[in-house]
């Protein structure tokens, strides 16, 4: 991720964490959480009763995110994968996935959306952060070498799909977007 944003990632995180406007009782899960660091950053915002809960396959990501998290008492991490369903006793005011979507087949992608439809409350909000759609023939020959080399396969697809369409052909509604690194990254905001 540091590669990808070269090097801005704290503040850029810290902006975007920011525009998902967390309130302090939240429930929030991070799909893909990684290490643990938007987490941190996330139960700033929170009182005694918000809780973050990251999910991830990658048990080298649950050593770091519970070193990172585990005096937190509101964060807890739950090992499992994301593209297969799944089912959590509790649905959640907010499902935040970062950097991890583009990564998957398309035909799998549906089923990590089916799971945060399913995981969300009742007007809850989904919040998809990753790289916007744009063409990349178009981009200036630095960015696409870097996002050639850094980047796997499945996202160059990712890119050129209309993402605020199928999140509707999955009954999500009220999409605002926020745009990041000269319109090639974009928080994708959406409501169940
Ligand atoms: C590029 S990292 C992004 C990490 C974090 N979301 C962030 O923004 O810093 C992708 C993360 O997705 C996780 N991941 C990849 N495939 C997964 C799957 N099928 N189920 C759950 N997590 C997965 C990886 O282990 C990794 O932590």
């Amino acid at each position: 991720m540091n590669i990808a944003t070269l090097s801005y990632y704290r503040n850029f995180i810290s902006r975007v964490i920011k525009a998902i406007g967390i309130q302090p009782e939240d429930r929030i899960l991070d799909l893909g959480c990684g290490t643990g660091r938007n987490a941190c950053i996330m139960k700033t915002y929170f009182n005694d009763a918000g809780t973050i809960t990251g999910m991830d396959i990658s048990s080298v990501m649950e050593r770091q995110f519970k070193k990172k998290c585990a005096k937190h008492k509101n964060t807890k991490f739950i090992r499992q994968r994301i593209d297969l369903p799944f089912s959590l006793p509790e649905q959640f005011d907010k499902i935040f996935i970062s950097f991890v979507i583009h990564g998957f087949p398309h035909k799998i992608r549906q089923t990590v959306i089916e799971n945060i439809y399913a995981h969300l409350k009742p007007d809850g909000l989904f919040f998809m952060l990753d790289f916007a759609e744009f063409n990349m023939s178009k981009m200036p020959p630095l960015y696409r070498f870097i996002f050639k080399t850094v980047e796997c396969k499945y996202a160059f697809d990712f890119i050129e799909r209309d993402w605020k369409h199928i999140l509707e052909s999955n009954n999500f509604s009220d999409f605002e977007e926020l745009f990041f690194f000269k319109k090639y990254v974009r928080l994708l905001k959406a409501k169940k």
